[in-house]
């Protein structure tokens, strides 16, 4: 057989093999990203989810792994796992398809680098509940993103703000917890009209809440406090007829509870305690849902408004250090399994609520 034959027999068999490689070269260097996260995690991690991660295994099996159809992985779920170390994002973020990291509650440390930017496939990243430092990157290319959870985590400087201005389809944002540099409440957030979700307490968040929050109807969830805001809550939090909690105390707002939070009648959680809100109460007749109120160390006064003692759920009220006065709603603590009451250090009169204690919690 002449030598050219030969290579003509070959070269249909060597293409296929070229071309099969390329295809498993994909899956090759997806085992081979999995196996690097494994090694720079195991060193300093007391976990047993590697256990699977064996090259042996098909890493579509691996623990905390999520493959698509194309036996490309999609999801890396690897939260509450004991995890410590420096991340390999910059291999990590090579997985072409990763839509999931959940890595929250792990003491993964360091910095965060600009790798992150080639994961643009992300619709939820949870890196929150570690001990990294340094700031958060530059988020621009991860528009898809619907989850982002970096609270509690260690994150300093000035938190990328324009970024989140490509994330259109946010649906929750948690930044809390993290010791930024003090910026204004950013007016990126009040475009993301899907928020249902927004966690910005203890950050150092200043300035005054914009009355253009009332555009992000979609909210459950608005938290901001331990921070340093002041002004006024503005009236058009009214809006938020899906709000569920709402927590600002310990700021520096001031003004009335404004006029239209009657309107927030899914609101069980309320906390506006620590700050220097001033009139009356009249506002909260209507939040007949409401469990837990807490408007403690203001400077509130008026009456304790009679429509609480008919509140069914309500098992939490914190009124104390204001200037209310007359007397306690008579039914207060009748209905509900009430747990804590605190109106000391006010002006009140009149009795006691008879059955305030009567279910013994
Ligand atoms: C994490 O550590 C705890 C206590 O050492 C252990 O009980 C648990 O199984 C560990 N979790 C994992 C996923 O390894
Ligand atoms: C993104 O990945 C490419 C290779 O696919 C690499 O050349 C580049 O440095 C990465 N960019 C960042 C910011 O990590
Ligand atoms: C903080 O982040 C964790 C995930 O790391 C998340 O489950 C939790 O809901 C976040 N907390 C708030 C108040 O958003
Ligand atoms: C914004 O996100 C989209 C994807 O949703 C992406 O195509 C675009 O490049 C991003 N813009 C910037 C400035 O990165
Ligand atoms: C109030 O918030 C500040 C941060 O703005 C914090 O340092 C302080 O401990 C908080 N005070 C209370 C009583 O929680
Ligand atoms: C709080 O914000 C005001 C400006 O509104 C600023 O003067 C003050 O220094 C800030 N306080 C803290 C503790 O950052
Ligand atoms: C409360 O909601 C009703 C019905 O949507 C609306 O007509 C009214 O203007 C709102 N009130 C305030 C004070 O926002
Ligand atoms: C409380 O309100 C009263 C009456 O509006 C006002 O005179 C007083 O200065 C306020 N006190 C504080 C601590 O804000
Ligand atoms: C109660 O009101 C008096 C006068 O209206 C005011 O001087 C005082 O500061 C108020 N107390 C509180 C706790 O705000
Ligand atoms: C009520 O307050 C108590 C004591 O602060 C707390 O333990 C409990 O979780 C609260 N209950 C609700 C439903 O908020």
């Amino acid at each position: 057989m002449s030598a050219a034959n030969n290579f003509r027999r070959t070269l249909p068999a060597l293409f296929l093999l070229c071309f099969l490689s390329l295809f498993s070269g994909v899956y090759t260097d997806e085992l081979q990203i999995l196996l690097k996260l494994k090694s720079t995690l195991l060193q300093n991690s007391d976990t047993h989810v590697f256990n699977s991660w064996e090259p042996t295994r098909p890493f579509c099996e691996f623990d905390g792994i999520t493959c698509n159809s194309d036996g490309s992985v999609t999801v890396i779920e690897l939260s509450h796992k004991n995890l410590s170390g420096f991340l390999p994002l910059d291999s990590i973020c090579q997985l072409q398809s990763l839509e999931k990291l959940s890595l929250g509650f792990n003491t993964l440390h360091g910095t965060i680098m600009e790798d992150l930017r080639n994961c643009t496939k992300l619709k939820y990243l949870d890196l929150g509940n570690n001990i990294f430092n340094g700031p958060v990157p530059d988020m621009t290319s991860l528009g898809d993103l619907q989850y982002l959870s970096l609270n509690n985590s260690g994150f300093s400087g000035i938190f990328p703000w324009k970024s989140i201005v490509n994330m259109t389809g946010l649906i929750r944002l948690s930044l809390g917890d993290n010791p930024f540099e003090p910026v204004p409440f950013p007016q990126e957030v009040v475009k993301l009209k899907k928020l249902n979700w927004l966690y910005l307490s203890n950050c150092r968040m200043e300035g005054t809440i914009p009355a253009e929050i009332g555009d992000l109807t979609e909210l459950i969830n608005f938290e901001i406090s331990d921070n340093n805001m002041s002004g006024e809550i503005p009236k058009e939090i009214g809006k938020l007829k899906k709000l569920w909690q709402f927590e600002l105390y310990n700021n520096s707002f001031t003004g009335k509870l404004p006029f239209g939070l009657r309107n927030l009648t899914n609101l069980e959680y309320f906390d506006a305690s620590m700050n220097n809100i001033e009139g009356d109460l009249s506002e909260v007749r209507f939040l007949t849902n409401l469990v837990s109120l807490q408007l403690f160390s203001n400077n509130l006064s008026g009456q304790i408004p009679a429509e609480l003692g008919e509140f069914k759920q309500l098992v939490n009220l914190s009124l104390y250090a204001n200037n209310l006065t007359g007397p306690l709603p008579q039914n207060i603590g009748s209905w509900a399994e009430f747990n804590f009451i605190d109106v000391s250090e006010n002006f009140l009169t009149g009795p006691i609520p008879p059955n305030m204690c009567k279910r013994g919690r």
